[in-house]
């Protein structure tokens, strides 16, 4: 046991912020964020997301300067995710593997304007799939290993366009195995894998469903593939998987109802590892900070750095360009 009142107190060391700054043991940065991005078609486009106030969605020639001021923030990573058009979804998903559909032409267009930028592009059906699922639906089932084959087109498709990072999401068993023997067979030696190994079932991406548009299409639920809730094992068997099968950093999502998650996965694994705040958590926080029943800046660093405790390298985050404000601000 340590020392005993009055030769330990507590106190002590929380007597001046000077004092606390020189033992607390965990701070947030800017190189932590990586902030998503929704990119739309169109021209000369900033269109809100009404379920995530705040956040909108980018036209191509728009999400430039969006991310030039994310980089004089300090933000040098990005996850982009697009609403597709929907003559462009069907069941069979080809829009994903398409060089030309729009997080590709993204991609290309901001590495072009930025070559520092670091682009995160999901793996996964979704966006792309008039079933609203990660996966091919066939006869009310999601089918594993045909789905594998449009993953594996999508990342390389991806990596070509110039993803620096490509984040499976999309928990079909047996992806990152087959996108890392892609991406060596072809060249993409040092494309990184960032896997959404334990993705939970939540209903916390409600949000997000909205901004990309999968919301009214998705038929029945995502519960064949993403991790029941309750479960810590299996999360764990999960992101054991992935790092075995070539995943370079792995991620837990959502975040803060899983902070245990991440915690146990740093511990087991010594990984690089990563937090999504997913939607959910962004417009829960947002509806409060907005009625002024939460305190934006104590709030947004208080979440984020907690996601450090637990043991993350980084976090993807609604929040980030705010949060690289309020690091700006303080420093
Ligand atoms: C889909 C995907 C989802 C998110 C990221 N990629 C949603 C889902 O699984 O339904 C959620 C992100 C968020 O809620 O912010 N593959």
């Amino acid at each position: 046991m340590l020392s005993s009142f009055p030769k330990r107190r507590g106190r002590r060391l929380r007597q001046n912020s000077r004092v606390r700054a020189l033992v607390r043991e965990n701070g947030l940065s800017k190189s932590d964020l990586i902030c998503p991005i929704f990119i739309r078609d169109g021209e000369n486009i900033i269109e809100p997301i009404p379920s995530m106030p705040g956040i909108n969605r980018y036209s191509i020639d728009t999400v430039i300067p969006y991310v030039e001021k994310l980089i004089n923030l300090g933000i040098f990573t990005v996850a982009l995710f697009p609403l597709t058009p929907s003559d462009k979804k069907s069941s069979t998903c080809e829009e994903a593997w398409n060089p030309k559909n729009l997080v590709n032409i993204a991609t290309r267009k901001l590495k072009y304007n930025f070559p520092e930028l670091i682009i995160m592009l999901d793996v996964a059906l979704d966006p792309y799939n008039s079933d609203g699922h990660d996966g091919l639906l066939v006869d009310g089932k999601i089918i594993n290993d045909e789905t594998l084959v449009a993953l594996e087109r999508q990342a390389l498709v991806q990596a070509e366009a110039g993803a620096d990072i490509l984040g499976p999401s999309d928990m079909m068993d047996g992806r990152i195995g087959v996108i890392r023997t892609a991406l060596e067979k072809n060249g993409f030696k040092d494309t990184l894998i960032m896997s959404y190994a334990a993705k939970f079932s939540s209903a916390f991406y409600g949000p997000f469903r909205e901004a990309v548009g999968a919301q009214g299409l998705l038929k029945g639920d995502k519960k064949t593939y993403q991790i029941d809730p309750p479960n810590m094992e299996e999360a764990i068997r999960e992101v054991g998987e992935d790092i075995f099968e070539g995943a370079d950093m792995v991620m837990v999502k959502p975040g803060m109802p899983y902070l245990d998650v991440i915690s146990e996965v740093k511990r087991k694994f010594s990984f690089p590892t990563f937090a999504y705040q997913v939607s959910g958590e962004y417009s829960m926080l947002k509806g409060a900070i907005e009625n002024n029943w939460l305190d934006k800046d104590s709030m947004i660093v208080e979440s984020l750095t907690c996601f450090k405790r637990a043991g993350c390298d980084g976090i993807l985050t609604y929040f980030a360009p705010d949060a690289a404000e309020i690091i700006n601000k303080n420093s």
